[in-house]
């Protein structure tokens, strides 16, 4: 038998936002599971959602009544005051239109008016066709919302209801409940801790109009910038150009070159108590970079003479004090033996090394897969998943070094 303390949501008031999409029948299950894990769930309908399901349904299994007109009078009131009490706000399936209503700020209905009241964690699980979340104005609300911390969770490709196949299906339940206990128990285990992290790729200058770069996306440096926020970290992003939001919470310092890189770096290493290095540093930049664009006038050819960057990660293990230091090596084969050499040769305490060219892993993938080398002797392999799940496995995996720093006295702002 199950106690209750043995249920996960117990005690908590969470809002359930359902709209009208026709993933909103999903919504029910996910109530049933929510009051059967011990929460107070309040469902607020839009008034496209009671098209789908009948609101009858939600009062049933949540016991309480659904509203979804603002104008309702003292019901209205009742949610606006639960909107400010709620611990949580899910918004499950989301439609395009009240993305975008987030993003605005919109408030014309009784859940776009609770967006903005209340100040409690949100999630958010759109379900839309594949083409309309693909396109530019509803990835543009997303991430706006996303800079603002709400947790966007990303549709999944499948058979939609257009009959088409696309990206849009409403996030499986799992994904919904593991995001609502995430953010209902966030961990704080890094508090006291500042990390800096190298993120994306570095661009060396041929002319003014040409350079050389390389594919990395940046999202792997994002993620783990961002779960070390979340986690409590003091966080510094020390970025190449990529094309992602800033991550919520967390101070960035763009830098274009190799150069730039490791001067931002090594200016805050002393601040630092673990740099993570996932950024990918071109290793050679043009000897000469042309003031004025190169013409192509004789068609014979061109030589381009390279010379090596400096190795930012090898200074910062040779610079530090205390700080532990975590390198990336991204290979086009099995990685292993490679993250190996890079721990010695590096003198760094952690490798994470990955095969670029793996199936759904690598620049530009949301997810990825892992091999992790360690000072210690310890080898851990980490199976294919979302780059932010990743994320917080080498911060656990971090947390495990015996040259760890655990007791950081938290800023007096922590
Ligand atoms: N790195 C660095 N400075 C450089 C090149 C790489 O700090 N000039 C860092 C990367 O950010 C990464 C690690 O070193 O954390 C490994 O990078 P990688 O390019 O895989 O290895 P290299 O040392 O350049 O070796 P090789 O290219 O021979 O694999």
């Amino acid at each position: 038998m199950t106690s209750s303390s043995d249920l996960k949501f117990l005690g908590k008031q969470i809002i359930l936002g359902v709209s009208g999409s026709i993933a909103a029948y999903k919504a029910v299950e996910l109530l049933r599971v929510l009051v059967r894990e011990g929460a107070a769930v309040s469902v607020v309908m839009t008034e496209a959602a009671t098209r789908f399901v009948n609101p009858l349904t939600f009062e049933v299994l949540s016991r309480q009544p659904v509203t979804s007109n603002l104008f309702a009078a003292h019901q209205e009131l009742l949610h606006l005051t639960l909107a400010e009490r709620a611990d949580l706000l899910v918004i499950a399936p989301a439609t395009a239109n009240v993305l975008a209503k987030c993003a605005l700020g919109l408030a014309d209905d009784l859940l776009s008016t609770m967006m903005l009241t209340t100040r409690c964690p949100v999630i958010i699980a759109p379900a839309m066709d594949g083409g309309m979340w693909d396109h530019p104005t509803v990835q543009l609300h997303t991430a706006v919302i996303r800079q603002r911390g709400v947790t966007v969770l990303e549709p999944e490709e499948g058979l939609l209801a257009s009959g088409k196949v696309g990206r849009g299906r409403l996030t499986d339940q799992e994904a919904i409940l593991s995001a609502i206990e995430a953010r209902l128990s966030p961990r704080r285990d890094w508090v006291g801790q500042r990390v800096l992290v190298s993120a994306g790729p570095t661009q060396e200058a041929i002319d003014p109009v040409r350079f050389i770069g390389n594919r990395s996306s940046g999202k792997m440096g994002y993620a783990i910038a961002q779960a070390a926020r979340e986690r409590g970290a003091e966080v510094i992003l020390v970025t190449g150009p990529t094309a992602l939001e800033r991550p919520h919470g967390v101070e960035v310092v763009p830098v274009l070159t190799a150069e730039d890189m490791g001067k931002a770096l090594i200016t805050r290493l002393a601040w630092s108590t673990v740099v993570l290095m996932a950024a990918a540093v071109a290793d050679f930049r043009p000897r000469r970079s042309s003031q004025q664009k190169i013409k192509k006038e004789a068609r014979t050819g061109m030589t381009l003479e390279l010379e090596p960057t400096p190795d930012i990660l090898e200074t910062l293990a040779k610079q530090r004090s205390s700080q532990v230091i975590v390198g990336f090596a991204a290979e086009t084969e099995p990685p292993l033996r490679h993250a190996e050499q890079k721990l010695k040769r590096k003198g760094i305490d952690l490798v994470v090394g990955n095969d670029v060219t793996a199936d759904q892993c690598g620049f530009g993938s949301d997810s990825n897969a892992a091999v992790l080398v360690d000072r210690d002797g310890r080898v851990v392999e980490l199976e294919l998943m979302p780059k932010r799940e990743l994320a917080d496995r080498i911060l656990d995996a971090i947390q495990t070094l015996s040259v760890f720093p655990a007791q950081h006295r938290p800023r007096n702002h922590e």
